[in-house]
């Protein structure tokens, strides 16, 4: 077969990581990244193409006989671009690593998710649902609901769209602002759920609707503060493997979850090609689903891909020619951690344009680009999450020891990150 022309989609750290993983690949010819970002344009050719314009897309991949398309982000895949590109002509034969609109939805839609994992009994907590109708019956609700109160937006809401409540009162004030439209359309409708008390831990899944391999599993670092405290990020670290993910724990995820989440949607008869995501939280022992995501998570693809021995483009003809059944995964067995360095201020409003310095000061870790550009030949901040520095330890704590060392040594005014990277693991 000849090798791949392939399209990414995104320019943050996650897509650095595709893009590492991607260029390592000799079933590689070219590699794309659209937009990309200083850190891509090492691995492959960035092209000033926005992510959610499909039209534009379909002409570059087309133009360029791009023969593989991944879709980093989910703003695309719930819009329905898997879809789109299906209908155009001269495209069929195109293979898209990401769901079309149907499966996006299991991310798109938390009510629809919910209903699904009903529908399978698949575990997850307990929840109702109101529209923007029903204020009434979902206040009514509220005032026997035990405590704390967890709140979720129906759509997607940029990661800001699930809101913790202490008190009954705060609830009662963010169901009313979100059914009033706080998220615009995508909280017209609210999940209200039970909270769960656990640990959190993510599971990747490669799958073609039937067969699937599951990736490593890692555990991100959501809140800005140390010890999980303040606002929740995009992601301030991850580490993978997690310690508590063991056989044990993992059986019942794949029987409880993955095997029916699957089956699931095979049932609903809704394609299935891509990466699924899935947010668990350990209580006791025992799985629960916190959210489906329709594509890999970042930081954690920044340990994931790091560690897989696989050939990523080898994984992605598997899931095309129906072989995934076929494959056996091989992991580093060591331990990765990754450290983000963020723009201060950050997830609220911070600084662009500070000049990056030391980078290459850095030893024995990858430093994957998420917020850098290059502005008159120097490299400089972009975004709140500006850089991930990646590395192996024996256990997590020798690797993320040293990816602080290299955070050390890296600079840019209003840098900060979290030093306590896996603190709650033991
Ligand atoms: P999400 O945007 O769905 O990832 O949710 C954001 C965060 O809210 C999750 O990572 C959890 O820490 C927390 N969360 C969501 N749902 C629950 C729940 N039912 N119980 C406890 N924590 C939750
Ligand atoms: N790190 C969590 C996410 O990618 O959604």
């Amino acid at each position: 077969m000849s090798k791949r022309k392939i399209l990414l989609l995104g320019g943050g750290g996650r897509e650095h990581a595709f893009a590492w993983k991607l260029s390592r690949s000799p079933r590689c010819e070219r590699l794309f990244i659209a937009p990309g970002n200083p850190g891509t344009a090492e691995c492959g050719e960035n092209a000033p193409l926005n992510p959610n314009d499909f039209p534009g897309i379909a002409r570059f991949i087309r133009e360029r006989e791009v023969d593989l398309l991944v879709v980093g982000p989910e703003a695309p895949l719930v819009e329905g671009l898997a879809d789109h590109l299906r209908e155009r002509e001269g495209l069929h034969e195109l293979l898209i690593i990401g769901p079309g609109q149907a499966g996006a939805r299991l991310e798109g839609s938390k009510s629809w998710a919910k209903h699904f994992m009903e529908a399978f009994g698949i575990p997850t907590a307990k929840y109702r649902e109101f529209s923007a109708g029903q204020l009434d019956e979902g206040l009514a609700y509220l005032e026997t609901h035990p405590l704390p109160i967890v709140l979720k937006a129906d759509g997607l809401a940029a990661g800001k769209g699930v809101v913790i409540c202490p008190s009954r009162e705060e609830a009662r004030a963010e169901l009313r602002a979100m059914l009033e439209g706080k998220f615009g359309a995508a909280s017209r409708k609210v999940v209200i759920e039970e909270f769960l008390s656990g640990i959190e831990f993510s599971v990747f899944v490669l799958t073609d609707g039937k067969d699937w391999v599951v990736l490593p599993e890692a555990k991100d670092y959501k809140r800005v503060g140390e010890g999980d405290t303040g606002p929740n990020t995009g992601g301030m670290g991850a580490v993978s493997p997690v310690p508590f993910a063991d056989e044990t724990l993992m059986g019942k995820v794949s029987q409880r979850i993955i095997e029916p989440t699957i089956r699931g949607l095979r049932a609903r008869g809704i394609p299935y090609r891509g990466f699924l995501f899935l947010g668990l939280i350990n209580v006791a022992g025992e799985p629960f689903v916190i959210e489906y995501n329709c594509r890999m998570g970042d930081p954690e693809t920044q340990v994931v891909f790091p560690r897989l021995k696989n050939d990523l483009v080898e994984l992605f003809e598997a899931l095309e020619n129906g072989s995934l059944s076929e494959v056996t995964l091989e992991f580093d067995p060591r331990s990765a951690a990754t450290v983000v360095l963020v723009s201060g201020g950050y997830p609220g409003a911070y600084d662009k344009g500070k000049p990056i310095e030391g980078l290459e000061q850095v030893e024995g870790s990858i430093v994957f680009h998420a917020g850098t550009k290059v502005q008159n030949g120097q490299l400089v901040t972009s975004g709140g999450r500006v850089l991930a520095l990646t590395s192996f330890g024996e256990d997590f704590r020798t690797a993320v020891r040293r990816s602080l060392q290299n955070a050390e040594r890296i600079h840019f005014e209003g840098k900060y990150f979290r030093k306590d990277i896996g603190f709650d693991l033991g």
